[in-house]
């Protein structure tokens, strides 16, 4: 650590952990959080000093500008335990990459390596109980930045609050997963904000998907606004397609979020030698290998998500249903990728810090 963080950090500890109340056999993703948050505000054009405190609840003005302008952005990171009890980040430098990218799109102030990674390590270190050992078992990581200026003017907040919050997670999705391309709804324009991690890139979703978990889907294949014919990516994670040997998905744009999962994927498949196309990938083409039996599968890959196969998608209300696969490449990089992050298996990509 370059910095002697802890001199740079205020630390007030819990009294008592809650920790022994938790169940960390069963539960649902993201509604668990651990003791202790991270909370830094930006105020007359500087970052204050970063405070580590108990993880509560805190007062904003009703007129704060994320209430009225959703000036608000995050990241989605996770901490894994290994077998010697030390803790791992996976490519965390490119979490800070894309938020201070995020930060600049939405006129926020990016926030520097030492709050957002000197400060991250050093809430770990008091919260390494609340990472468990084993595949499966992560502490997921919520780094994120509010707008809490006041006034209901239109305009920028010139304060914010930058804040981390810890919360053990083991799969996000639980079941099969079927999806729905979209025909009507979009998720993001050129020139929009689609490539930022910015809350209302999710919450615009909220309502198409609630339509397609009406019909029984758990996500939406987004496609391009302007024609829906190319496929992009799910909302919540990006989506690859194998056909025969080969793995397809699109390139990252505009309107599509540039996924920390997406891009090791993409390198650990060539590395095992499997071919990767990173070019658009239209509906009919993968309509029609659904047809003649050449898509063997679609998978999704997000931190959240990790790699999350895909049983199955409807397009203009026909379901075509993925046939079993023995040899799955989504289960083999999932594989890969989960050994490397918990350290089971070498990192000779040097992602793990
Ligand atoms: C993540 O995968 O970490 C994300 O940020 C997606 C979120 C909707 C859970």
């Amino acid at each position: 650590m370059g910095l002697d963080i802890q001199s740079e950090i205020d630390v007030v500890k819990v009294a008592s952990s809650k920790i022994n109340q938790v169940d960390f056999e069963n539960l649902a993703f993201g509604n668990v959080f651990t003791d202790h948050m991270l909370m830094c505000d930006f105020k007359d054009g500087k970052w204050e000093r970063p405070t580590i405190k108990p993880y509560e609840p805190f007062l904003l003005d009703p007129s704060a500008k994320v209430f009225h302008y959703g000036q608000a952005i995050f990241e989605g990171m996770k901490a894994y335990k290994d077998d010697n009890d030390d803790i791992w980040l996976f490519r965390p430098d490119e979490n800070l990459d894309r938020f201070n990218k995020s930060a600049t799109r939405m006129a926020m102030p990016e926030v520097p390596e030492h709050i957002f990674i000197d400060g991250l390590k050093e809430i770990l270190k008091i919260e390494k109980e609340w990472v468990k050992k084993g595949l499966g078992n992560t502490l997921y990581i919520r780094p994120f930045m509010i707008a809490i200026g006041t006034g209901v003017i239109a305009q920028p907040s010139t304060q914010y609050r930058f804040m981390i919050i810890l919360s053990p997670a083991k799969s996000y999705y639980s079941g099969e997963v079927k999806v729905i391309i979209a025909e009507h709804y979009s998720r993001a324009a050129n020139g929009g904000i689609g490539a930022a991690k910015a809350a209302g890139n999710y919450s615009a979703q909220f309502y198409p998907t609630k339509l397609a978990n009406d019909q029984g889907f758990q996500q939406i294949i987004w496609t391009d606004d302007a024609t829906h014919t190319t496929l992009e990516e799910a909302g919540t994670m990006n989506v690859f397609f194998r056909i025969n040997d080969t793995l397809y998905t699109a390139p990252t744009s505009e309107r599509i979020l540039d996924g920390v999962t997406r891009k090791s994927l993409i390198d650990l498949a060539k590395r095992e030698g499997i071919n990767v196309a990173v070019q658009p990938v239209l509906v009919s083409e993968i309509v029609e290998a659904a047809k003649n039996g050449s898509l063997k599968e679609i998978f999704g890959a997000g931190t959240a998500a990790v790699v999350n196969p895909i049983v199955g998608f409807s397009y203009q209300d026909v379901y075509y249903e993925l046939p079993k696969t023995e040899n799955s490449i989504a289960l083999e990089l999932k594989e890969k990728l989960t050994n490397i992050q918990h350290k089971l298996a070498e990192d000779t990509f040097g992602w793990t810090v």
